[in-house]
C-alpha cells in the first residue's frame, strides 16, 4: 500500500473515532448520492399537501433537530399531541416515536408524510406523483436504486430519508471525552459528583443506560413516570374496567388528548403499559427543551425537581421512579452533568461526511 494511502486511512479512523467517541459502532451509508436525496427530500416544503412543511420544520438541523416546542406544529398550524424528539443518533434506536409504534426508520419515515396534522398528504400514491412532478427528483431516484422512472415508489423515499438520518450521528461529548477517553479535565467537579449521583443516588442509568464501552442513555424500554398521566386520571377506573369485559379500546370514548396518554398500551393493548413511554437518550439534552413525551417540563431543573419528588403517583407508576431525597447541590450536580452531554458542535449540526 503506498505510504500516504496509509496516512490518510489512519488520519480518517482517528477523525471517525472522535466524532463518535461514547457510540457503539455502526454502519454508516456511505452512498453520497443516496444521502444528499435524502437530505434535499427532508428539508423541502413539497411534500406536504400546502407546500410549508418539511421534516425540518419540526427537525430543524440548527435546532439539533427539533422545534422547540412543547408539541409540534403541523399543517394548517394543527398542533399535535407530542414533543418532536431529536434525530440526532436515531441510527442506534431500535422503536420510534414515543410509544415504540414503528421498528424501522423506514417504516417510520411515511408516518409524517400521510399524518393530517403533520405533512398532510392523502396517500403512498400522492407521493409519488409529487417526484414524478419534479424531473431532478425522477433522474436522481432512477440512479439512485437503478430503477426505471415508473418503478419509484413512496418506499424509495422512506429509503432515502432513512439513510440520511442514519448519518446524524453525534458523540464525542465532554462527558465522552472523559469517561470513554479518560481525560479528567473534561468535566468540571460538579459535572463529575453529577455522573456519580446519575449512576447511583439519583438511580438515572437504571434506564438512562450507561454501557462499558458506549453510552446510548437509553435502555430501549418503557416506562411509566407519571408525567401528563393526571389527563387520564378521572376516567381510568371506567377505562379499565371496559377492557377487563373485553371491550375494543379503540372504541372507548377518549379524547385525543387522553388517547396519547396512554402511550405504550397503544401499541400492545396490555394494560401493564399504560402510560408508558420509551427512555429517551439524553445525548444533546441542553439542547432539545422542552422534555418530555408532552414537552410539559420546561428546564433540566425541573426535570431534576420532578425525579427527586418520585414522579407523579398513579397505580402504573414505574417501581425505579421513588423520592430521592437530592440537595440543591446534588440537584445542580446532576444538571451540569447532563449539560456535558452535548456533542462538539459540528458533529451535532452536519451530518458525518466521508
Ligand atoms: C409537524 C411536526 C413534524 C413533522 C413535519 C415531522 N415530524 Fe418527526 N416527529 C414529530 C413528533 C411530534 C414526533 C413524536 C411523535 C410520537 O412519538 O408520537 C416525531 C418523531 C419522529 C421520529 C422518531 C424519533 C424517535 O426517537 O423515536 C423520527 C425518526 C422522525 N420523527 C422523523 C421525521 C421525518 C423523516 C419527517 C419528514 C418525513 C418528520 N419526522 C416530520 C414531529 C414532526
Ligand atoms: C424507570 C426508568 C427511568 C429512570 C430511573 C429515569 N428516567 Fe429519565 N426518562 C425515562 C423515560 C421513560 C422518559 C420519557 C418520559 C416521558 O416522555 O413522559 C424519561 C425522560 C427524561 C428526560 C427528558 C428527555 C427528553 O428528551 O424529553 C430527562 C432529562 C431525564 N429523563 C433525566 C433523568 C434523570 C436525571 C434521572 C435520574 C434522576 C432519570 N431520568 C431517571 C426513564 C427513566
Amino acid at each position: 500500500m503506498p505510504i500516504l494511502l496509509i496516512v490518510f486511512l489512519l488520519y480518517a479512523s482517528t477523525v471517525l473515532a472522535d466524532e463518535r467517541l461514547g457510540l457503539p459502532a455502526i454502519a454508516v451509508p456511505q452512498d453520497k448520492a443516496l444521502i444528499q436525496l435524502g437530505k434535499d427530500v427532508f428539508n423541502d416544503t413539497h411534500f406536504s399537501a400546502n407546500n410549508t412543511i418539511s421534516c425540518a420544520s419540526c427537525h430543524a438541523p440548527e435546532k439539533a433537530f427539533t422545534d422547540q416546542r412543547a408539541t409540534a406544529k403541523g399543517i394548517y398550524g394543527q398542533i399535535g399531541n407530542r414533543n418532536a424528539p431529536t434525530l440526532l443518533n436515531v441510527a442506534f434506536f431500535k422503536q420510534f416515536f414515543h410509544d415504540g409504534r414503528a421498528n424501522s426508520l423506514e417504516q417510520q419515515a411515511l408516518g409524517p408524510l400521510l399524518n393530517p396534522v403533520e405533512h398532510g398528504l392523502e396517500s403512498p400514491e400522492y407521493i409519488e406523483q409529487i417526484i414524478q412532478q419534479n424531473p431532478d427528483y425522477v433522474h436522481r431516484f432512477s440512479q439512485v436504486f437503478n430503477i426505471d422512472k415508473d418503478d419509484i415508489r413512496a418506499e424509495h423515499l422512506a429509503k432515502v430519508i432513512a439513510a440520511y438520518e442514519r448519518t446524524l450521528i453525534a458523540g464525542n461529548s465532554a462527558f465522552d471525552q472523559y469517561y470513554f477517553g479518560r481525560d479528567r479535565s473534561k468535566l468540571s467537579k460538579s459535572a463529575a459528583r453529577g455522573l456519580l449521583i446519575f449512576r447511583r443516588k439519583g438511580n438515572c442509568a437504571n434506564c438512562h443506560e450507561i454501557s462499558m464501552n458506549d453510552a446510548l442513555f437509553t435502555d430501549n424500554r418503557f416506562y411509566n413516570l407519571g408525567q401528563g398521566f393526571e389527563k387520564m386520571e378521572a376516567i381510568l377506573p371506567n377505562f379499565i374496567a371496559a377492557i377487563k369485559q373485553g371491550q375494543n379500546p379503540d372504541d372507548f370514548p377518549l379524547t385525543a388528548e387522553q388517547r396519547a396518554e396512554l402511550g405504550r398500551f397503544n401499541v400492545t393493548h396490555a394494560l401493564q403499559d399504560i402510560g408508558k413511554f420509551k427512555t429517551p437518550t439524553l445525548r444533546n439534552i441542553a439542547l432539545t427543551a422542552p422534555y418530555m413525551h408532552d414537552g410539559s417540563i420546561k428546564t433540566l431543573e425541573e426535570v431534576v425537581d420532578y425525579y427527586d419528588k418520585g414522579g407523579h403517583k398513579n397505580p402504573y407508576l414505574d417501581s425505579a421512579i421513588y423520592p430521592l431525597h437530592l440537595s440543591a447541590q446534588e440537584k445542580a450536580d446532576l444538571v451540569a452533568f447532563m449539560r456535558a452531554l452535548t456533542s462538539e458542535q459540528e458533529s451535532a449540526a452536519e451530518p458525518v461526511q466521508e
